[in-house]
């Protein structure tokens, strides 16, 4: 079978044990999973009710370029329509690019740890992944410039970053940008954008125009709680997207997921309430740090990366028997934390309470 060599060795992606395997493997009744950055309010009330009042064919493909969630996406942001491609996630969005870019010969840079799938999808295209350390939970952007060179064709930032929830501020973002060449794609993946709060944080809309070799991420996975409909984009000028769209399938976003994202994408309320929750949420878990001497870095995302000093895998394993799923640091390039997603309050403290118990042996 002639497999590409360089995928033999490629791990495929592992899901987390399913809640209703890990219920009964330890006899539980209630699992309490914070594990994937899910939104644990769900997605606004409004999606729910469009769908029981209205049905939507199955029979007939969906329409392949999303025009109606194009054209909202287009209006929310005042682009134009060009301006988006639509993914079945923001991991295809991932996928597409690296497709359109890379290959033998070719590299691309990236920060580490960050999210597996820059360096999962480079390896696959056969380019050569650029791993750049993070320092302290936040990109080494010098390093990252200077790595740099004829065959660099994306370098990917990550901001908040995933498992660290460190986000790159405005001034440091546009020095960044102006050191890349305009021969490299910069992808900025925003899949925690909707929770950043931090006064500095960018917007990074307002940067594509100067900025033409940008690509911009983001999802309706995360803050707007539609993971299982797996819908995300990217953002950039009509060229770039001129220019990778071939790579899309023709039906990659479904019916039920646009029609999701289209409700979603206008209930600025329901986003609102779940970002003010979600940071008095890392405030218990803040706290509960401080209260405990554990090391941890300020998130920007809905999730929390604490060092516990322990074996993570082993952590892991103790909250999971108890009920609770979260991300061994393992994993992560963190051995001995564990990422947490912020859940809601009741969820936050049950799990704090747990975690006190545990630190007591
Ligand atoms: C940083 C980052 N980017 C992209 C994704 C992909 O999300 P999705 O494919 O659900 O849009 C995730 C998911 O965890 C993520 O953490």
């Amino acid at each position: 079978m002639n497999i590409k060599a360089q995928i033999t060795n490629l791990v495929p992606y592992k899901p987390g044990k399913p809640s209703d395997e890990v219920k009964k493997e330890f006899g539980l009744s209630e699992i309490v999973k914070l594990a994937s950055n899910e939104n644990p309010f769900g997605c606004s009330p409004k999606v729910n009710e469009w769908f029981k009042e209205n049905g939507v064919n199955h029979a007939i493909y969906p329409d392949g370029y999303a025009t109606n969630l194009r054209d909202s996406l287009a209006k929310k942001y005042s682009l134009s329509p060009e301006q988006f491609i639509l993914g079945n996630g923001s991991d295809e969005i991932i996928q597409i690019i690296s497709r359109a870019m890379l290959e033998n010969g070719k590299n691309t840079i990236m920060p580490a740890p960050s999210f597996p799938q820059y360096k999962h999808n480079a390896i696959i295209e056969g380019a050569e992944a650029i791993e750049i350390p993070l320092i302290n939970g936040a990109h080494d952007l010098q390093k990252m410039a200077e790595a740099i060179n004829e065959q660099t064709a994306i370098v990917w930032v990550c901001s908040p970053n995933n498992p660290t929830g460190k986000y790159i501020n405005k001034e440091e973002l546009i020095s960044f940008f102006d050191l890349v060449p305009s021969h490299v794609l910069i992808v900025l993946d925003e899949a925690y954008h909707e929770y950043a709060v931090a006064e500095d944080y960018y917007d990074a809309i307002s940067l594509l125009e100067s900025y033409p070799n940008l690509l911009v991420t983001r999802t309706f996975s995360k803050a707007y709680g539609l993971a299982g409909f797996r819908v995300g984009y990217g953002m950039a000028s009509p060229s770039i997207i001129q220019a990778i769209e071939p790579v899309r399938e023709p039906f990659n976003t479904n019916v039920l997921g646009q029609t999701a994202a289209q409700i979603a994408l206008e209930d600025e309320t329901f986003l609102q309430n779940c970002r003010e929750q979600n940071r008095l949420g890392l405030e218990q878990y803040y706290q509960f740090c401080e209260e405990q001497g554990l090391s941890y870095f300020p998130s920007q995302g809905n999730f929390i990366l604490i060092d516990f000093n322990r074996d993570g895998d082993l952590l892991f394993q103790e909250l999971m028997k108890k009920g609770y799923i979260v991300r061994s640091g393992q994993a992560l390039g963190y051995p001995t934390a564990l990422r947490i997603t912020i859940g809601s309050k009741d969820q936050n403290e049950k799990i704090i309470s747990v975690l006190k118990e545990i630190l007591k042996n």
